[in-house]
């Protein structure tokens, strides 16, 4: 045959490829409001950037009425583009091909880039739409997970893994997503359950929706399991482009940097003002990070589960920083369970990938009550601590207002290697707030007054003037200096120039054992 042919017979199945389970399923897949797999991908991509691997692939199962059921490329979409400018590695599941379903070549082909992407030290992105396990395929399907999860595993810590759930994820098939660093998921479409509200109302008799069981703002603010919501396909691939934005492509690249934008010594009036004069009235701290960081851009993670802890990123000069704050106008920004595994797991992925790490505290404490000690506020508090104690990245905390008790401690002190501790004059650094302490310290004088208000009164006033500021843990060297609020950027700048070629280690071990 000559060459011309072939690459004619070449083109045309080429096409084949490109319509996945066909016409009137790619239809049936708008009508949903969902975009094709290749449609996502190219959306994702920058242009012209995508290269297709395993188009041709197939599955194997024969049995079931499946043997004349055969689709290029089977129920996936793999390959490698660029995003931004640097390289990235995905898979995007093809739900006209038996769901988006996972067959043994389906897990074959995602194995493929995820090696490639661990090798050649690149993001991995799935974006994820799927009936899961190929129920024709039974423990060959299971197995495909299997090989996944453990490329999931070993991958942490090496590459950026961002999961994107677009349409069903159900069953085991949740713990690919579950085991990589960010999870999307578009409201609506996107839906993540172990076991779906059919099941659920056979076993437990309780009734809900797939929305309400599995939708993205239910993994978004009661689970965590969601980072990002989005409102469509679109909107969702254009904040994974902007996540990734923020990242290495690896464990062993510096810090991402851009050229910078803004002025490094610019100074802000308004920091001057934010935190009230009343100890007990609340502040915006996003206020006082936009307006730190350049050009004002905060991309926030996990905005909506326990938000009385803000995590996210922003540029100092044009170098990528990972933000842990506490919100002093969400229950005060106490520190409770689920605050401390929000901040740990965050703290963990900025160490992995050499991104600084500025914390900004405020803090009453971490949060007291039954409840709260019978879900392991303990364990689970502890977390946070491991996660600043064992980060070798540069490490900047400043202390805008409370800094009570184990909180202080926690939240990256000098203690638990943090580089540079600033403190804004209105810090407040003591074993617990004024209130508390001069009503155990205090106790007797004060029963015994004959006007006890006004003795507590007294007390406290003496107990601020003495212990809630921040001199007196300056004068112990556990805060570098007391800085004019104004001056935070360009002091943070500075900072980070300092740390540039920080170096720091953990003694020789095979892992640590983390509080889990
Ligand atoms: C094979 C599947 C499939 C599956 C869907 N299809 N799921 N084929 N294996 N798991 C096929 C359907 O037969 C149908 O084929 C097409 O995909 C579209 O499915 P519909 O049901 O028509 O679509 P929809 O009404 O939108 O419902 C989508 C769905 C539903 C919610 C995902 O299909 C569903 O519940 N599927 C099963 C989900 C499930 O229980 N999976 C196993 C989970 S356990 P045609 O030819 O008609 O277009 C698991 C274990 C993993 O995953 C363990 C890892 C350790």
């Amino acid at each position: 045959m000559a060459i011309e042919d072939r690459l004619e017979a070449l083109g045309k199945l080429r096409e084949e490829s490109k319509l996945g389970g066909g016409a009137k399923r790619i239809e049936a897949q708008h009508e949903r409001g969902k975009l094709t797999a290749r449609e996502r991908i190219s959306y994702l991509l920058d242009e012209g950037s995508f290269e297709e691997m395993d188009a041709f692939v197939t599955h194997r199962a024969t049995e079931f009425g499946l043997a004349d059921r055969k689709f290029l490329g089977d129920a996936v979409v793999t390959g490698y583009g660029r995003v931004n400018g640097r390289a990235v590695y995905f898979f995007a599941q093809d739900f006209t091909v038996f769901g988006g379903s996972l067959s043994e070549v389906v897990a074959q082909k995602i194995c493929k880039v995820m090696d490639l992407a661990v090798k050649n030290g690149a993001p991995f992105i799935g974006l994820i739409d799927s009936g899961g396990a190929r129920i024709q395929e039974g423990v060959l399907s299971l197995g495909g997970y299997g090989d996944i999860f453990l490329r999931n595993t070993l991958s942490s810590g090496v590459i950026p893994q961002i999961s994107v759930i677009m349409g069903p994820s159900a069953g085991g098939a949740v713990y690919s997503p579950a085991l990589t660093d960010f999870v999307f998921m578009v409201k609506g479409t996107g839906h993540m359950y172990i076991t779906g509200p059919d099941v659920i109302k056979a076993v437990t008799g309780e009734e809900v929706t797939h929305e309400q069981l599995g939708g993205a703002m239910a993994h978004a603010s009661n689970s965590g399991v969601c980072h990002f919501v989005a409102e469509n396909d679109e909107d969702c691939l254009d904040k994974v482009r902007l996540l990734l934005s923020y990242l290495p492509q690896n464990n062993m690249q510096e810090t991402s940097l851009v050229e910078p934008t803004d002025y490094p010594d610019r100074m802000d009036e308004e920091l001057l003002y934010i935190v009230p004069d009343d100890p007990t009235k609340a502040y915006d701290m996003k206020e006082v990070i936009r307006r730190v960081m350049d050009n004002g851009e905060f991309l926030e993670v996990h905005e909506y589960y326990a938000p009385n802890i803000i995590t996210g990123f922003a540029r100092l000069d044009g170098r990528s920083v990972g933000i842990v704050a506490q919100q002093p106008s969400v229950s005060a920004g106490v520190i409770d369970i689920d605050a401390s595994k929000k901040a740990a797991r965050f703290v963990r992925f900025l160490d992995a990938f050499n991104i600084p790490i500025i914390t900004f505290t405020d803090v009453p404490g971490y949060m007291p009550g039954v409840d709260q000690e019978y879900g392991g506020i303990i364990s689970n508090g502890a977390k946070l601590i491991y996660a600043y104690s064992e980060a070798t990245v540069p490490k900047v905390t400043i202390i805008t207002r409370k800094a009570y008790g184990g909180a202080y401690v926690a939240m990256s002190s000098k203690h638990l290697r943090a580089d540079l501790n600033f403190a804004w004059p209105t810090a407040e650094i003591a074993v617990m707030g004024p209130e508390g302490a001069v009503n155990i310290i205090h106790r007797e004088a004060i029963t015994k007054s004959e006007k006890p208000d006004e003795t507590r009164s007294q007390l406290v006033a003496e107990y601020v003037e003495k212990f809630a500021n921040p001199y007196v843990a300056a004068s112990f060297g556990y805060i570098d200096d007391v800085i004019d609020p104004r001056e935070t950027r360009p002091r943070l700048i500075r900072a980070l120039e300092m740390l540039q070629n920080k170096r720091d280690t953990n003694p020789p071990k095979k892992h640590g054992n983390i509080p889990l």
